[in-house]
């Protein structure tokens, strides 16, 4: 039998024993990426997991993840990983489903066109420049930099300039910043958590938590109903998604839709692109090989100027770079679906109801699929190499109709601050850390990333 023919009897696939009410949770819970590694190595490409009182999969074949994410998507609906944002992000495309999204997707969908994107560059670059300026002081006192609180700077402010162009003063980009950063911990926190006190009990957690909801609800409401009041149109995703209709009953959002969706695109556009940018730069500083060929390209393209959108197709390397970085730490590194009804996997039979986990970090770092698994090397996406794989071995991205909407805009922009920091430094990591990977919600590194500023010689010219 072929690959993912049903059989009358599938089979019931292997996995390992779990503690009693518990299952394999808590094993889960302490040590996620090297307990789903090596689950997908010892049972193989369908794995049965207790969790609890019900069961999840991790399937790590491609077949079975196009089967889920693609041809098969609508025998499937997110789990309730995603509704533990929903507390925080609504009902916004991260955490819908059903004909609800889709309308939303459709709402939405034109405003991540691709030359909508394009017209963000200017704004991008503009940014990166005030983060380099700034920088300049660091350099001159020989200070380390934390790279993962600089790159969630950097991309909380091009992500707010892009849903609200220039118009938000820097008092309320924090006061956003830090309320998302409370309602995100939190979330966080239930994420792994067996036991979550309702919203309503009042523990210190949650009315911290409701507070920054408030706060969020607040800011974005308040700067909705200006722009309607003000009727302008500024090019920006807030006054696209105010715009926006439904073809099927020439319908808009409703002023809670709007707000949910302008805060997912918040947290999804910003927190994934800053945690990639900083595994480029820890990675780039360990493979002084492959950073010497990065300067070389933008030396090369850019001749001191700083990059246009034009620029971007030449910069190949660093793309493969930006690729490279999100296959051996994807962001998103762990999707999860559960069966609307049964499935047949890999030979082996999905119950209704059951959870599917889908880990990138896997799947990305398989040895069936891919060769010296653990080395960087950015050349495995020179077109040939990527020609010659499995599509769905590499998916940082997710695929299929939930496919992410902002990748196209997240590595312009990663492309874009690599290639003008690089420009300008040579970033090196400070020794006396240990930099781990902790998985949350995305991949982050454990606590700070310090790396120091090194001026190259010689110096790039000022544009
Ligand atoms: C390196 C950066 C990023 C990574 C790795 C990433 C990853 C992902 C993944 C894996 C999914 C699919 C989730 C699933 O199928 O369950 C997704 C969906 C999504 N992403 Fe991203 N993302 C990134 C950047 C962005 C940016 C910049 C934005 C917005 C400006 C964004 C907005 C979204 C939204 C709204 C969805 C839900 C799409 C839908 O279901 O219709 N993401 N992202």
């Amino acid at each position: 039998m072929t690959q993912n023919t049903p059989s009358p009897h599938p089979a019931l696939a292997p996995g390992p024993w779990g503690l009693p009410f518990l299952g394999v949770l808590p094993k889960l819970a302490r040590e996620p990426l090297g307990f789903l590694v090596h689950m997908a190595h010892q049972y193989g490409d369908v794995v049965r997991l207790p969790f609890g009182r019900s069961e999840a999969y991790l399937i790590s074949h491609p077949d079975d993840v196009r089967q889920v994410l693609v041809t098969n998507y609508r025998s499937y609906k997110r789990s309730e990983l995603y509704d533990k944002m929903k507390p925080l992000l609504g009902e916004g495309l991260i955490t819908s489903d059903g004909d609800f999204w889709q309308r939303q997707r459709r709402m939405m969908q034109p405003a991540f066109h691709k030359q909508r994107v394009i017209s963000f560059t200017g704004m991008m670059v503009e940014s990166i420049q005030r983060m380099l300026e700034r920088w300049e002081k660091a350099e001159q006192r020989a200070e380390p930099l934390d790279m993962l609180a600089e790159m969630m700077r950097i991309t909380q402010t091009i992500i707010t300039r892009t849903m609200f162009s220039a118009g938000l003063d820097e008092a309320t980009v924090d006061a956003v910043g830090q309320a998302v950063t409370v309602g995100q911990a939190t979330a966080e926190q239930r994420f792994w958590s067996l036991v979550v006190f309702p919203d309503a009990i009042p523990t210190p957690q949650n009315r911290r938590f409701q507070r920054a909801v408030r706060t969020i609800d607040r800011i974005v409401h308040g700067l909705i109903d200006e722009r309607r009041r003000s009727g302008e149109d500024k090019g920006d995703l807030l006054s696209m998604l105010l715009a926006a209709t439904d073809e099927t009953d020439g319908k808009g959002m409703t002023q809670r839709q709007l707000r949910d969706e302008l805060v997912t695109i918040y947290l999804a556009g910003h927190e994934t692109t800053s945690v990639a940018l900083t595994w480029a730069w820890y990675l780039l500083s360990l493979h002084t090989d492959v950073a010497r060929k990065v300067q070389a390209e933008v030396d090369e393209v850019l001749q001191g100027r700083v990059p246009t959108y034009e620029d971007l197709e030449k910069l190949r390397y660093v793309h493969q770079v930006v690729e490279e970085t999100l296959r051996l730490y994807p962001p998103a590194w762990l999707l999860s679906r559960t069966a609307l009804q049964d499935d047949v996997l890999s030979g082996y039979r999905i119950p209704a109801g059951a959870a599917v986990l889908l880990c990138p970090y896997v799947v990305h770092r398989h040895p069936r699929y891919w060769e010296n698994p653990l080395g960087f090397d950015p050349d495995r996406f020179q077109p040939q190499q990527v020609e010659a794989r499995h599509r769905h071995v590499y998916f940082p991205f997710g695929t299929g109709p939930h496919l992410c909407i902002g990748n196209r805009m997240s590595l312009m922009e990663a492309q874009l601050v690599l290639a003008m920091v690089v420009q300008r430094y040579r970033l090196d990591l400070v020794v006396d850390q240990r930099v781990v990977p902790h998985p949350q919600i995305s991949l982050k590194p454990e606590g700070a990333v310090r790396m120091t500023l090194h001026r190259r010689s010689p110096p790039a010219r000022a544009s």
